[in-house]
């Protein structure tokens, strides 16, 4: 592009260097323009104080915040039956000043749910307090939540396929996921977006292979999932077509694709232009979130080298600020069109636009319109108090939104 430009121009910021495409000078005016959600991950102290360097900042930059870690099972609820939504309410509220949006972070993980660990024995007792957990915490925050990791850091590592043998798990048995994601549903109704999220299933691997066959099944028997988020804590020499071919994959089967706690260790310019390019390629990469502002709180450690900025009173990296303005502005404008349309989807409608031939007959005609049990450990179609067992029907991909039976 700078070709075109005279001489004198070449040497002002990257953001003003083409007159002809957006010129916006923060990220947040930036993803706004293409539809992109640009988020942080931050914690209720470090936006407290409005004025502050930090919350300055975040409000300029970003669109988008989820809480690091206070709407974890173990801040939200510990003990067991004992809410407490501080945290979250508190990020909430400066999210709401500053009209950004908010990813929910999570329902149900193996790591800081001591309160849940130490409570559940079986598998009634599992299901109880998940379901009691989802529809306290879910309800309290349904309206305020675009992106919900229902799901955490479920799939197990390499290629084995599977789910991990966290303590939800092996009380429940794999049924656990289905369960909250339908819990969850029916929670937050169709506010929110349904996540399942993970490490190391950023690139095409044999760990996200298992998690696109797992979407795939959910997506035929019924069981909510709107999206897949790619936590993406990589290190620097970003593989941008790996990551792009990877999200293109799950867009083929309706999803949404979430990049969730980006942080790039020893990241180049190149490192952060290759990772946003593979989400601006993909018309289903909605959000793109680093986990934290500035290195010097990152959980890596704060010599990571890892994110937008540094410092305990945060100092913006302008090669990387101005490599990611620059790679927005020159985003194709016809992927942008179709992101623009697709983040209007309403929640639930997942299976309504899945395009993969795993759903087609060989004359493309739906496979999975038959209704299904949800859950298999009794007769189909009987309903328990925690909802197991309700069959999925009427289901049509025709029909608007996903026909779980109300309980
Ligand atoms: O809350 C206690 C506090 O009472 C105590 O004084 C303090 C002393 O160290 O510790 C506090 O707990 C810390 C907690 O964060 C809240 O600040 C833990 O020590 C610390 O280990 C914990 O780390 C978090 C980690 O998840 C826990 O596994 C990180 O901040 C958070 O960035 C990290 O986030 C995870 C995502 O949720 C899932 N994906 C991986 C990612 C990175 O590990």
């Amino acid at each position: 592009m700078n070709r075109h430009l005279h001489p004198a121009l070449l040497a002002l910021p990257l953001f003003v260097s083409s007159p002809w495409a957006q010129t916006a000078t923060t990220l947040r005016d930036a993803a706004d323009a293409i539809g992109l959600n640009f988020g942080l991950a931050t914690n209720s102290y470090q936006v407290s104080n409005a004025s502050s360097a930090y919350a300055v900042a975040a409000k300029a930059q970003f669109n988008l915040a989820v809480c690091e870690n206070e709407m974890k099972f173990e801040s939200t609820e510990n003990p067991i039956g004992k809410f407490n939504y501080s945290g979250g309410d508190q990020v909430y509220a400066f999210v709401s000043a500053n009209k950004m949006k908010m990813r929910g972070h999570n329902f149900v993980w193996g790591g800081q749910s001591s309160s849940a660990q130490a409570a559940v024995h079986d598998r009634a007792s599992g299901l109880s307090i998940l379901k009691t957990h989802i529809d306290s915490v879910g309800g309290h925050f349904k309206t305020k939540i675009l992106e919900w990791d229902v799901l955490n850091e479920i799939t197990n590592d390499g290629g084995s396929g599977g789910l991990k043998g966290i303590f939800w798990k092996t009380n429940i048995g794999d049924d656990y996921a289905d369960s909250a994601l339908v819990f969850s549903r029916r929670a937050i109704g169709n506010n929110g977006y349904l996540y399942s999220n993970d490490y190391s299933a950023d690139g095409v691997n044999a760990k996200s292979t298992s998690i696109l066959n797992m979407a795939k099944t959910w997506i035929q028997k019924g069981v909510p999932i709107d999206g897949i988020g790619f936590q993406c804590h990589l290190s620097t020499g970003i593989n941008k077509a790996d990551i792009s071919a990877n999200i293109k994959r799950f867009g083929d089967i309706g999803l949404r694709v979430s990049l969730t706690e980006i942080d790039i260790k020893q990241a180049t310019t190149a490192d952060w232009t290759a990772l946003m390019g593979a989400c601006l390629e993909n018309y289903n990469c909605v959000s793109f979130v680093t986990w934290g502002l500035t290195d010097a709180s990152s959980w890596i450690g704060s010599t990571c080298g890892c994110l937008l900025y540094n410092g305990s009173t945060p100092v913006p990296k302008t090669d990387f600020i101005n490599a990611l303005l620059d790679a927005m502005a020159h985003a194709d404008p016809a992927v942008t069109a179709k992101r623009k349309e697709f983040i209007q989807r309403t929640p639930g409608t997942t299976a309504l636009y899945a395009r993969s031939a795993a759903f087609r007959t060989p004359s493309s005609g739906w496979l999975g319109a038959a209704a299904v049990p949800l859950f298999s450990n009794g007769p189909k179609g009987a309903v328990d108090i925690l909802g197991r067992n309700q069959p999925v029907a009427p289901r049509s991909p025709w029909a608007a939104g996903l026909g779980i039976l109300p309980q």
